[in-house]
Order: C-alpha cells, then sequence, then structure tokens
C-alpha cells in the first residue's frame, strides 16, 4: 500500500483559511452537476448567483462518472464546472470523489466489498461499499485523491478538500478479513504483548484466553453475549480504523498542495456513535458537520442545538462548517414531513448562533432519478416558483447581513460532558438493563438546560474546566482516573459538578472499579451504592424533596445508596423497595459541590432540580425569554456580541435586551427587541 505520512516540512500555519476568499459567512451545498444536462447546468449558473451561493461541494459520487472503466479518464464534466463555478464567483469544497467506488473497482476485487459480523457481503449498487482498511481498495481510494490534487490544486475556484464524504456513515464497523487483520495490527500497536490482551479482555472468563494475537477475530456473530472488552476495542479500533483512512487521504493531498485546507463532514447527531469525533479534531483544519432533523421528533430544534454544540465541543470552540442539512423533507425516515414556514430558516441560524460560518444543503437542486429523488433541495422538483426556493433566496439573503458574525465564538458558562467510548460501553449487552440509552441521558438533560435558556460547551471529561461555573455528567458508565480526577477538580476549583446513575463504574478496560457504585466517583460525591435495582419497563417510583419540586416521579433506575458524613440527601424514593432511601445528594467540595442523581427523573423534576442547580452556580440567561424562544450570543474579542433570538413558538416574544442594531431589519433597538412568532432576530451589542 502507498502510505503517505504528512512531511516534517509541513507547515501547518501556511494552510490558507477555507474562508479565506469569502467575504462574510459561507452559503451553499452539495453541488452534483453530472447528474444534468448543458442547459441545465447553465442555468444553474444563474440561480446559483440569485440565491447568493458562494460555496459549493462538488465531485462527492464522481468518481465512475471520471473514470467510467478502469484508467480511462473523462475529466470534462469537472473541468467544465470548476471553471464555470469560478466564473461565477463561487468557491468549491473539492471531494476525493471516493466516497462510492465505481462498479468496476469491486466487480474487479470483490474482497474490498465490507462484511456484517454475521458474514453478510454490503455489495456494490447504493453506496460506500468498500473495507476502508483493504489495501487495495486504499491503493485506488489515494490514486484517485492524488488525481484531483493535481489536477485541481491550482484552480482558483479550489477553498478547501471535502474528504470522501461522511466516513462511516453506512459501515462504522466493517467485519470483513481485511478489518480482522488491521484489528489484530491495532491490537498488537496497544497492548504489546497477548499477556496484556489477556488481562484487559478478562479472558480467563468463559476460556477465552489468547494464545496469540492470530487467533483474535473481530466480534462477530457468536452464540452468547461477546467479550465486552473485545467489543469496546474493537469501536475504538473501527473509529481509529475510519479516521486513519481519511488521515491516509488527507496527507496525499496535503503533500501536493500543502496550502490547502482539508475536512470531512461529521455527523454528531445524537444517532451516530460510530467515530470518537473528539478524537478526529486534530487532523481536520475546519469541522464540518452535517445534520438532518428528524420528523418524528416533536423537539426536533432542541436535538439539532444539541447536535451543533456537539460539532462546536469537537471544534474546540472555534468556527465550524454546516456541511450538510435539508430545505425541506428527507428521504430516508419511515415519513418524510417537509419543514413549515420559516423552519428552515430558524435551523440554519441556530447553526449560525451556535458557531457556524457556513450553512450549506444537501443538495443545490433535486435529483430527477435516483435514491434521494424525494429528498428536498435548495431548488426542488417544482422549480423558481416554489416556497422552497423563495426560502433559498432568503437565506442568502440574511445570510448575507450576518457577514459580521463570521469568526466570533459562542459564550458559554456551562459544561456538558460527552465522551464516545462511555457512549460505547454503556450499551454494551448483559448489563443491568437494556433499556438505557446514553443519549438519551444527555439529551434529557441537555433538554432542561436548553430550556432555562442555559448555552452549553459539549467537552469531554478531559477538557480543562476552568470556564465552567456548572458541569453536567450525564452516565459517564466508563472513565479512566485522569477524567475522574479532572472532574473532581472542577468541583474543587468551584464548580456545581452534577453526575448521574450508572456513572464512573468501569476503568477504561470495562472492569468494574471495586468497593461499591460509582468506583471512580465515590469520594467526589460521597455516596456508595452497593446494588443497582433497574425498573421493568413501565414501572415508575415517586420521588420527594424540594430539589425535585416537592413531588416527581422516576423510571428506568434505582439504586440502594448509602450517603457519607457531609452527604446531604435532597431527595428520596417515596415507594417502591427502595423508599426512604436516597434518590438525590449534594455535597460541598472545596469552593464547589458535586450532585448525585442516582435514578431518571421525569421531565418536571428534572427540570426544577436544573433550576437549583443553574440558582446555585450562579448562572443568569443571557436574556430573559418566554419558553420555546431560543437565546445564543456570539462574541468577538473587541467586545461585539451578537445576540441571536430565535422563537419557535407561535406567539410573539418582547424581549428585555440592552440596545444595539437588529441586523436582519437593519433597525436600531434602543428599548425591548420584538421577535415575532417563528422569526429570528439578531441583535448586535457593542461593549
Ligand atoms: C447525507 C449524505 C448526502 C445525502 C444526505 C441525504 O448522509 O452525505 O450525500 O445522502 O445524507 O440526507
Amino acid at each position: 500500500m502507498r502510505r503517505r505520512t504528512t512531511p516534517d516540512s509541513f507547515d501547518a500555519a501556511a494552510v490558507r483559511p477555507w474562508n479565506a476568499q469569502l467575504d462574510g459567512l459561507g452559503f451553499g451545498g452539495d453541488y452534483n452537476p453530472e447528474q444534468w444536462p448543458a442547459e441545465v447546468r447553465e442555468e444553474d449558473v444563474r440561480l446559483l448567483q440569485e440565491a447568493g451561493v458562494n460555496v459549493l461541494s462538488v465531485a462527492i459520487f464522481s468518481w465512475a462518472t471520471i473514470e467510467p472503466r478502469e484508467g480511462e479518464l473523462d475529466w470534462t464534466f469537472l473541468d467544465e464546472t470548476m471553471d464555470r463555478l469560478h466564473a461565477a464567483g463561487i468557491r468549491v469544497a473539492l471531494a476525493t470523489a471516493t466516497a462510492s467506488p465505481p462498479p468496476w473497482l469491486t466487480r474487479k476485487y470483490p474482497e474490498i466489498l465490507p462484511r456484517l459480523a454475521d458474514g453478510t457481503v454490503l455489495h456494490q449498487g447504493a453506496r460506500q461499499s468498500y473495507a476502508v482498511t483493504h489495501p487495495v481498495h486504499r491503493e485506488y481510494a489515494l490514486r484517485m485523491a492524488a488525481r484531483m490534487a493535481e489536477r485541481y490544486g491550482d484552480h482558483p475556484a479550489l477553498a478547501l478538500w471535502h474528504v470522501d464524504n461522511e466516513i462511516g456513515c453506512h459501515v462504522p464497523r466493517d467485519y470483513s478479513d481485511a478489518a480482522a487483520a488491521a484489528f489484530r495490527t491495532w491490537l498488537a500497536d496497544r497492548y504489546g504483548s497477548v499477556e496484556h490482551l489477556n488481562t484487559a479482555w478478562g479472558t480467563a472468563f468463559w476460556s477465552q484466553r489468547y494464545g496469540s494475537f492470530d487467533d483474535v477475530l473481530p466480534p462477530l456473530t457468536a452464540p452468547m453475549f461477546a467479550n465486552p472488552t473485545q467489543q469496546l476495542d474493537f469501536d475504538r479500533f473501527s473509529s481509529d480504523a475510519l479516521l486513519e483512512y481519511y488521515r491516509d487521504l488527507r496527507d496525499t493531498l496535503r503533500e501536493i498542495t500543502p496550502r490547502v485546507p482539508t475536512t470531512t463532514n461529521l455527523m454528531t447527531t445524537s444517532a451516530t456513535k460510530g467515530m470518537d469525533y473528539f478524537s478526529w479534531a486534530d487532523d481536520l483544519d475546519v469541522v464540518a458537520n452535517d445534520h438532518y432533523t428528524i420528523s418524528a421528533d416533536a423537539e426536533r430544534h432542541v436535538e439539532l442545538a444539541l447536535s451543533a454544540d456537539l460539532a462546536r465541543g469537537v471544534a474546540g470552540g472555534e468556527p465550524w462548517m454546516l456541511m450538510e442539512h435539508s430545505t425541506s423533507a428527507v428521504n430516508w425516515q419511515p415519513r418524510n414531513r417537509p419543514k413549515t414556514p420559516g423552519e428552515m430558516l430558524r435551523n440554519s441560524l441556530q447553526h449560525v448562533a451556535r458557531g457556524a460560518d457556513a450553512v450549506m444543503f444537501f443538495q443545490w437542486r433535486q435529483s430527477q432519478a435516483g435514491a434521494e429523488k424525494y429528498h428536498s433541495a435548495m431548488l426542488p422538483h417544482a422549480g423558481t416558483d416554489s416556497a422552497v426556493w423563495r426560502s433559498t433566496v432568503e437565506l442568502g439573503a440574511t445570510l448575507g447581513r450576518l457577514a459580521e458574525v463570521r469568526g466570533s465564538r459562542v459564550a458559554a458558562r456551562a459544561a456538558l460532558v460527552v465522551d464516545y467510548p462511555a457512549w460505547w460501553a454503556a450499551e454494551l449487552d448483559s448489563h443491568p438493563t437494556q433499556d438505557l440509552r446514553y443519549m438519551d441521558e444527555v439529551r434529557a438533560w441537555y433538554t432542561a438546560l436548553w430550556n432555562r435558556g442555559v448555552t452549553v460547551d459539549v467537552v469531554t471529561p478531559r477538557t480543562d474546566l476552568d470556564d465552567y461555573d456548572l458541569v453536567v455528567v450525564p452516565t459517564l458508565y466508563l472513565v479512566d482516573d485522569a477524567g475522574a480526577a479532572n472532574l473532581a477538580s472542577a468541583a474543587e476549583r468551584g464548580a456545581v459538578v452534577v453526575v448521574t446513575f450508572f456513572s464512573g463504574i468501569v476503568d477504561e478496560h470495562d472492569h468494574v472499579r471495586l468497593g461499591g457504585y460509582p468506583g471512580a466517583f465515590r469520594a467526589l460525591l460521597g455516596v456508595r451504592t452497593e446494588e443497582f435495582a433497574p425498573l421493568q419497563a413501565g414501572e415508575r417510583v415517586a420521588v420527594v424533596g424540594k430539589a425535585v419540586g416537592g413531588d416527581a416521579t422516576a423510571d428506568l433506575w434505582t439504586e440502594h445508596t448509602h450517603v457519607a458524613d457531609g452527604t446531604e440527601v435532597v431527595a428520596t424514593y417515596d415507594d417502591g423497595t427502595l423508599a426512604g432511601g436516597a434518590a438525590v445528594t449534594r455535597r460541598d467540595v472545596g469552593s464547589g459541590s458535586a450532585w448525585y442523581v442516582g435514578t431518571r427523573l421525569d421531565r418536571a423534576g428534572l427540570d426544577a432540580l436544573v433550576t437549583c442547580l443553574v440558582e446555585e452556580s450562579g448562572l443568569t440567561p443571557e436574556v430573559a425569554a418566554p419558553a420555546g424562544v431560543e437565546i445564543v450570543r456570539r462574541q468577538a474579542g473587541d467586545g461585539t456580541t451578537w445576540l441571536f433570538a430565535i422563537n419557535h413558538t407561535d406567539e410573539a416574544a418582547v424581549l428585555d435586551t440592552p440596545s444595539g442594531t437588529e441586523l436582519l431589519t437593519g433597525s436600531a433597538v434602543d428599548g425591548p427587541l420584538d421577535v415575532p412568532a417563528g422569526a429570528v432576530r439578531v441583535l448586535r451589542t457593542t461593549a
């Protein structure tokens, strides 16, 4: 395999910003001109300009168009596209064209196809049918990337490289022979000797002891639960293997075009757990994210906010790109609802409020054929006489008015801890309950904070927490000693730290920390749990205490918890086998405090508890706003701030804001700020 590495001479500081040639925010989407005849491509240019588009992702799925037969290259459409877009003043996020191998490649080398855990082969005919670890696939993909860099590296339209596409989207876990071989190499690197692997995996159990790395397989479909640490390491390996694929392509591009920034589009949704994006961050010159709202989710705008905050967390607080979302319906949910009037604009500006410096879509023109023909686009089947087109044009104009927010950062004093390995480990099989979903817990806490108008930064257990007054740690089942110590030191320093049930239970190898739960946080929280008592489906218990609003109910989880001296029980179980026992506790720690929530509270109980925590940590909302009006602030180094007010309700809101200039209407505000029902306002204030 032709493995490239970033040359020693590479100068990271010389990489130009992706938006160096743009005046303001990025606006555009995926552009697939190969699906259309010449006259349509001509019309595209006129309409792209009419909408104010300034950046397009091109050639994502173009490999088979460029190379229909091995070695026969036809660059006509891409040459024309690059030149035409350049002439129109539009920049290009140019893809490596590798997101789907051409049919001749998988026919010639069927061994590059990925496999499921039960051996099912994922054939060509859709997309992403390749094993990222297969050396033959890698060779061909790197060659394709190199060709793109050689041909277009100096093209004036090129803004950045878009590596592959949503790496790991359809095949986050591949169980092919190539993956098995790469897994063994990864394990040998991690453990050094098979004895260390045996210790880490606890293979004294069920006669699983390995005599050699050669005997190790991925966790294939087996008669009973696979070894949990094997499963966890396979998750870690798979994320690393997908990242290594990105890196190889990136290094190939970098060798030829060292000044062109490189990224790939992540998917930081509450449903995508395949990749540990925090470990990918250092390899991306700019974080790019894709997000789609879910039709069946009544609070999809809150889930969107979480996804955006997670993208910003991966970016370490830097501005990021929204690389894809939809103008209206998608095609891949069971029932695909169109967006309501104003919803797409609100969605777009939520992302901007939360740090995006680009708003892009899948895709520019709605396809006439193929599996995505019922997916909305900026320019729909109905043409320009349509609400969707008008909303596209309106958004382009709106983003133009917000040019000045580019580069500013989001202000937050609360942190929400999210960790992918903890997510993987928490949802392994053979656990106290099968009903626990890590992201449900993260999302419940996020929603309660969102409802209180608290903006959070999403952080990892290892992030420096000095800037935060409140640190929320939902179900951090797996944590290493350093992560646990970091969270404890935040409380010592003065933060309010709240940890919830099934946290701190295991170390990084998924071995239980002995002596009582939650092992890693026992001292911090001043609690010790003997046994978990998960609830049956539909079972509820009553919880009482001022901190949970008087009376609350809880489901999913309870536990038998003892409290140490100095730990106050602030809510107790009021019925069931644990009646009278501690449900929520609090303890002074250094200059801060540590709270433990040993159950899953209902919404009202959690809202009341979050209100207590917010008060204790001294957080005040940016601006008092009615329920459903989202307030987020971006700020620049010179003291200028932009207050985004996004009204998700059917009622007009009147906000008591400082005076300033409202950018969407261009009006001076000196008195209350009116935010009509469903509308967005962005108020600039200066220090
Ligand atoms: C993304 C993908 C796009 C398009 C889109 C549809 O996952 O990157 O190519 O398929 O979904 O929602």
